[in-house]
This record gives structure tokens, sequence and C-alpha cells, in this order.
């Protein structure tokens, strides 16, 4: 039974589909996954030998088992044990052998660490804040990505990192790079990718109830595309407000804890919302200002029967709270035409053909 279910499982892995080789050490097999970083083979390689001298040493040692258990198997009822004897070469040889191979695993995890912990000195800089449960990205320009990490390919880039809260870590399994992101103190890891690409990030520390899901994209892009992206700031800013704000409820990841359809989450749901009576907050409502406050400074007022957990997302624009605010109000029903449109609406509605045009100096953002 639990054997037919786990051959089910097998079947339903990838594994017809890459033929058997692909599968046990192709891309997405169940080997290790690709080396994407110019530091992996050397992790690969300490693995690989440590893999495999135990392998050897452990199969060895059970045939010697079973060759000794059946070579000296009780005989006969008569009690005739042979004497005992020392045998300095078997004992020196079972002594100086494993020295041997744990002083080799030193010294190979050791390179494999020195170089993987030690950023080259033209290494750009990336801070990265891990929190309940998204990670941030800044940039020394100031942009700022949720979950999205975007840099040049074949640059060295080291990532200086801190938590917001409870410890995380940070796992990119194909650049085989992985270090605890800890609160109060900066932590450092650095790679540097020469393939074009996306790869995954995961958080590999136990952190509460969406461990699981604190995941991040690390592109990996050419170099024009990159200095487009410092340009542009990776974000797009000329959108009407309402869908600014779509955007960033997910990109800025607001629906982790609040629900648009009034289900209910880590926060209040985001449905249902707009009007309502706050009492004892600064507006005693939930308009304009209550939600700005609520986004900058969350713990001066709390709902009832919340945690209190949201922490601050002061690093937003006014535009970007702006469109939040809008989304806001479209889920209640309250959108303004504002909330809908960038242009003047009598402006919108005359040039129903034509895609409405940016008023000049939208897309500029110091
Ligand atoms: Cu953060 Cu697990």
């Amino acid at each position: 039974m639990l054997f037919a279910s786990m051959l089910s499982a097998l079947q339903d892995t990838p594994a017809q589909d890459l033929g058997r080789t692909e599968f046990f050490t192709g891309e997405n097999g169940l080997w290790l996954p690709p080396q994407s970083s110019t530091t992996a083979h050397e992790i690969d390689f300490v693995w690989n030998f440590i893999l495999w001298s135990s392998t050897i040493l452990t199969v060895g040692v059970a045939i010697g088992i079973v060759y000794l258990a059946w070579k000296y198997r009780r005989r006969s009822q008569a009690d005739r044990p042979a004497p005992v004897k020392e045998s300095p070469v078997l004992e020196l040889t079972w002594s100086i052998i494993p020295t041997i191979l744990v002083l080799i695993v030193f010294f190979l995890g050791f390179r494999a660490y020195v170089s993987t912990s030690i950023p080259p000195t033209d290494a750009y800089e990336v801070a990265v804040k891990g929190q309940s449960w998204f990670w941030t990205f800044e940039y020394p320009d100031g942009t700022v990505l949720q979950n999205e990490l975007v840099v040049p390919a074949g640059q060295p880039i080291k990532l200086v990192m801190t938590s917001q809260d409870v410890l995380h870590s940070f796992f990119v399994p194909e650049f085989r790079i992985k270090h605890d992101v800890v609160p109060n103190r900066y932590s450092f890891v650095w790679f540097n990718a020469p393939e074009e690409g996306v790869y995954q990030v995961v958080c590999t520390e136990y952190c509460g109830l969406d461990h699981s899901n604190m995941g991040a994209e690390i592109r990996v892009v050419g170099r024009d595309e990159f200095y487009t992206f410092l340009q542009t700031g990776g974000g797009d800013v000329n959108l009407p407000p309402a869908e600014l704000g779509a955007q960033l409820y997910t990109s800025r990841n607001c629906n982790t804890c609040h629900s648009i359809d009034g289900s209910p989450g880590t926060g209040p749901s985001w449905l249902g919302i707009w009007g309502e009576p706050r009492p004892g907050s600064e507006s005693g409502v939930v308009d304009d200002n209550y939600v700005r406050q609520s986004i900058v400074n969350p713990n001066a007022y709390i709902v009832e029967g919340y945690p209190g957990a949201m922490p601050a997302y002061d690093f937003l624009s006014d535009t970007e709270i702006r469109g939040l605010t809008a989304y806001m109000r479209q889920i209640n029903g309250a959108a303004t035409a504002a909330d809908t449109s960038l242009v003047p609406v009598d402006v919108a509605a005359d040039s129903t053909a034509a895609t409405p045009d940016v008023p000049a100096g939208a897309e500029t953002e110091e």
C-alpha cells in the first residue's frame, strides 16, 4: 500500500520526460541544481568528495562486517575463543587514513569557504532586508525592489543583509550561497552569475506562518538592461493611481496579510473598510490620512483583534501611498475619477481611441 503510493509518486516525477540519465544528473533532476555562479563548483567539489569517500568507506566497512561475521561464525557448541593479538600495522592504518581524509575535507572546505565568503573588491553592493515574510532589496541609488533582485551578468554582487524581525536565511540553490540573516547585525554573501536567467531565492530558516512562501527571484540580465533598470528605478510610475496601487498590493506584499475579498488574514481585509469608524485613531475613520498613517507608522493605531504585526512601510513614496489608497477606494467601490485616470477626465473621454498621453514630466522621478 505504502510502497504502491511511493511508486506512483515516483512516477509523477519528471523522470519520464527527462530520461534516466537526465533525471539523475540533469538540470531539473534529482541531483544538484545547475552551477550558476562562479564559486558553485567549489562547493560541489567538497560535497562530492565527502559523498563519495563516505560511500566507499561505508560500503567497505559493510563488506568487512559481513565477511568477518561469516568467517568467524560459530561452528560448534564448544567454547573455544582464539587469543586476541594486537596489530600495530592495522591500528595505524585505520588511524592514519581517516586522519588524512578529514584533513583533505578541512582544506577543501576551508578553501571553498574563503572564496565564497570574501567578495572581490570590485563587487557591486545591494542591501538586503529580510522580514516576515518577504525580502527587500535596496540599491546604492535608492531603488527599492521587493522579492526581486535585478543584477548584471558577470558582475560580482555583494549582498549586505539584515533582518527587521526574526532570523531568516538567504539561500540561492543554483548559486550555492546560503547565509543567515540576523536582526541587529549585518551578514554578507556574494556571488557572480555569468549567465543571464532567473534564479530562485528561498528563506531557509523557519520564521513563522508564511516561511515557506518567503521567496524572491534573482533576475540576472545583460549590462544594458541593467542600466535601463537603474534609470527607471525598475518601476512603472506611468499608471493611474488605482492601477499602481493594485500592482503595489502584490509587489509590496500587502497581499501577504490583507485580503481584498473580506477573508480574514494577519491584518484586516481591505474590503469594506473605507470610511469605517476607527475611534481613537488620529482621523477617527478610514480615510486618506488614516491609511497613510497605517502604512508609515502601523503601530500608531492597532485595530482590535489583530496582532499589530505590520512593519513600517515608511520607504514608500507619496505616489505609491496615494496609489495604495486609490486602490483601496476602488476595492470598496469609492474610487474617484482621479483614482482611475492619469489625465483630467474630460480629456480622457475625448480621446477614446488613442491611449491617453502621459503628462510631460510624469515619468521623471528623482
Ligand atoms: Cu524567513 Cu523563513
